[in-house]
This record gives C-alpha cells, structure tokens and sequence, in this order.
C-alpha cells in the first residue's frame, strides 16, 4: 500500500468536471487578476466564516504582512508571538519594522502557552498574534482577556484553520484581523500561492484593500503606498468550486483523526493530539509525539513501508538563523525545544481510506512492538 502526505490529485479527479468550467470561462473571458471570481469568494468566504469583510490576497504570507502593516505594527513595536509556527507569522512582525516576542507552547495543545503570554508584555507591545496551530483552535477568550486589560490588539494566524471553531464561532472572528491561507495543501487550498485577512472593522477592510493593490482605487492614483498583494482570478475560482465541500472535509478529517486514535490508543509509547476544551479542530495536521530517540527512526521505518509523514517544524523560531539578532538561546522555550524533536505529522486529507489510516497505524505498532 502506498499512503501519500496528502493527495491533491485524487481530489482534482472528483472536481474535475467543475474546475475546468471556470478555468475554460476565465481563460474565455481573459480576466486574470482581481476579477469577477475574486470578489464572489471574497463575499463567500466572510459568509462562511461570519466576518463582516474579507480580503483576498496573493498568499498568507503577504495577508499577514498587510494586516499587520495596515493596522499599524511599525518600527519599535513589539508582537507577541509563538515560538512554534511556520516563520510567516513572524517575519510579517519583522516586515513591518516591529520585533516578534516568542513565547513557549502549551505542551498539550501545541498553540502558544497563555498563561506565558502576560510576561512577555512590556510598554512597547502594540499586540497578540497567536496562531490555531494544525487546526486547532486557540481558546479565544482567554487571549481577548490579556488583550484588553493591556490595552493589545489582536490579530489571528488562522493560515492552518479554515473553519475550526471557538465555542461555535469560526477562529478568524474574535480579533482586529486574522489571516488565512489557501497554499495548496491547506484543508481549503488553491492551485497555487492564495491567501486573505478576515475582519469586522471596516476603516482597516478599506485601507488593506487599498494596500492591496498599490494603495489605489482609481488606476494609477495612489492614496497611500501599498504593494501587489493581489489574487489571482483562477485561485479565488477555484476557492470558489473546494468551499461548499469544506465543511464536509473537515468532518472526514476529524473523522480520520478519531480513527487514528482509537487505533493507536493502546501504544504507550504514542501520544496523540488532544482537542482543547471548546474546540473544533479541524486537523489540518495530525501530530503524534514519540520519544525523541525513536522519532527519526520511525519515520524512517513508516517511509521504507511507503507512508509518507513530516515534521511540523523542526527548529522553533528562537533556534532559526534569521533570528539569531534577537538573542535567544537553546533551553529558553523547553516545551517547543523537547516537541520539536519528538513530533511526527501522519498522513492526514480528506481523500484517505480508512484502509490507509489502518495500515499507519499497523506499522506505528509494528515499529513499537514488531
Ligand atoms: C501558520 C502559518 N502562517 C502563515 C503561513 C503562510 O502562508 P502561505 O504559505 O500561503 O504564504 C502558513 C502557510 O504555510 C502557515 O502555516
């Protein structure tokens, strides 16, 4: 059996008829940027989520710059952000001029460890920035709660979490902005480079949307400089055809994650995720932790037998060279330092066979016990 990452191509297969109506009426019509496709996802997107506005960008990377440069993050700012993330959320702190604070995971959720957070806060922080790591949910609550007794704003990395919800409400709601990404292999992916910001307040919608394309409205008039962050027509479209089917995605990995646990229950030596109280996770990722000596061997094993697994990520931001400048050193975040080596991503989309998880799962127990 072979078990892929994930698979794109199967799921191409089933759209097929439906993507290639709106690739042959945009390449009919020749409208390729920031067209007629773009402004319905962007409608169809804040309606899914429950977002008064949405803006539609050329990836989560530059969502997260312009949101945060929209709002104001400049030079001598400070962000409050996790340690444990992909590096675009902290290089757009760092693209606005402002410094990224790292703060050590929760060694149970792998999101930022909140009751970390108030320490990290001093005169020049202008905001909290966590991220709904693989899919699952900050709690909300408690982070609007250190926002407001300090006077913060609060932004949102939901890059990993289309749709997963606090208490009942989409993530990419509860603060000033979040940002989302539509890379291909999120859980609502593009076929290419895609991203966007969700918001309520409609002063930043107007001014990112302005940013977005070169700080104009009218052509070649420009208010404020901006950049091209712009979307393409065939992303938003097919954006457009994947999220009637996103929910019901999300269902089958949620479904998939249970079966994973119910398989692996009984192996010690395997912990799998747990979803935070109030939480719908939505298992962008699922990530097992084992001992960090058996980790890279397991991996090893599990890609001899042709499943396919990742690392979600190997080095914290503290231990990158491209923040080397800010000081930090080994040991300062103990609980991302000991994940980082122990993590294990399994295969995990919606297109998986309860066969497949079936024979992970044998050989995570053939490994362990032969
Ligand atoms: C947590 C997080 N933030 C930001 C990004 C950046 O998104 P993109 O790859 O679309 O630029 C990603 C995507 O990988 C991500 O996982």
């Amino acid at each position: 059996m072979n078990v892929p990452f994930l698979d794109l191509k199967s799921q191409y297969l089933r759209l097929k008829p439906e993507i290639d109506a709106v690739f042959a009426d945009i390449f009919e019509h020749s409208a390729f940027i920031c067209g007629k496709y773009v402004n319905l996802f962007e409608k169809e997107f804040a309606v899914a989520l429950g977002a008064k506005r949405f803006v539609a960008t050329s990836s989560g990377t530059d969502a997260v710059h312009l949101m945060l440069w929209a709002a104001g993050i400049g030079p001598g700012d400070e962000v409050v952000v996790p340690v444990n993330t992909f590096i675009a959320t902290a290089e757009g702190v760092s693209l606005c001029g402002a410094t990224p604070v790292f703060v050590d995971n929760d060694p149970v959720s792998f999101n930022i460890d909140i009751g970390r957070v108030e320490e990290k806060i001093t005169p020049r922080t202008r905001a909290v920035f966590p991220v709904h790591l693989y899919g699952q949910p900050m709690n909300m609550d408690e982070i609007d709660d250190i926002a407001s007794r300090h006077g913060l704003m609060v932004f949102e990395d939901a890059c990993q979490a289309q749709s997963a919800r606090f208490r009942g409400k989409a993530v990419g709601t509860f603060g000033t902005a979040a940002a989302f990404s539509f890379f291909p292999g999120k859980n609502l992916g593009a076929y290419g480079e895609a991203g966007g910001i969700s918001t309520n307040d409609e002063g930043l919608y107007q001014k990112m949307l302005r940013m977005r394309g070169h700080g104009s409205v009218e052509r070649y008039v420009h208010d404020i400089v901006g950049h091209n962050y712009r979307m393409e027509e065939i992303q938003a479209a097919v954006l457009l055809v994947k999220l009637k089917y996103l929910d019901g995605w999300n269902a089958r990995r949620r479904e998939i994650a249970d079966l994973y646990r119910s398989l692996l229950a009984d192996l010690k030596e395997v912990i799998c995720p747990v979803e935070s109280a109030d939480a719908y996770h939505i298992y962008h990722l699922f990530v097992i932790q084992v001992s960090a000596e058996k980790r890279d061997k397991l991996k090893g094993f599990l890609q001899e037998r042709n499943i396919a697994t990742g690392l979600h990520y190997p080095i914290p931001m503290h231990l990158q060279k491209a923040y080397a400048h800010l000081g930090y050193k080994k040991g300062d975040f103990p609980v991302a330092e000991k994940q980082a080596n122990e993590i294990l991503s399994l295969p995990m989309c919606p297109e998986m066979k309860d066969e497949q998880v079936e024979y992970v799962s044998a050989n995570i127990r053939r490994y362990f016990h032969g």
